[in-house]
């Protein structure tokens, strides 16, 4: 799961997929990444960690760090939050760039239709809300593929 941060939404995306993978049984290891290093070690905002454990999900001991060219080697899937995502985690995986090992998080809802998931940073409470609804949806269409086998 990668966003620009590392502080907002990715760190939601890490913890709605482990914990609906969990309850699904799935073994599956979820990590999230920032493309920029502006919050390398710190936590995930306050109001990310306040509406995940609204959830009853706890994301408190996750720590901010930035996406690695060697991140599209290791995980088998790459999702990313938005277009500039996209394009950031394509320059920045040079030679180990593979298109078939990341998409967009929504076009798990929506297939191709290249939505974003906006960005919470500059507003309030509320947006955080709207983006744990998003992602909540996208991981349920992800669980659901895996499911049926066709991840
Ligand atoms: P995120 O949100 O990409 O969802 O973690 C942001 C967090 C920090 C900044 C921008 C977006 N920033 O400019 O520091």
């Amino acid at each position: 799961m990668v966003c620009l941060g590392n502080i907002c939404r990715s760190p939601l995306a890490e913890g709605i997929l482990q914990h609906k993978a969990k309850a699904a049984g799935l073994l599956w290891e979820v990590d999230s990444a920032g493309t920029s290093n502006y919050h390398i070690g710190e936590p995930p905002h306050r109001l990310s960690q306040k509406v995940a454990l609204q959830h009853g999900i706890d994301i408190s001991h996750q720590k901010g760090r930035q996406f690695t060219a060697r991140d599209i080697q290791t995980f088998d899937k790459i999702f990313v939050m938005d277009t500039s995502n996209y394009a950031d985690v394509q320059r920045m995986a040079g030679k180990y760039w593979d298109a078939s090992k990341v998409d967009l998080l929504l076009n798990a809802i929506h297939p191709q239709s290249q939505q974003n998931v906006p960005d919470p940073w500059y507003g309030n409470e509320d947006g955080y809300h709207q983006v744990f609804n998003l992602i909540s949806e996208a991981c349920d269409c992800i669980i659901a593929k895996a499911q049926q086998g066709q991840h």
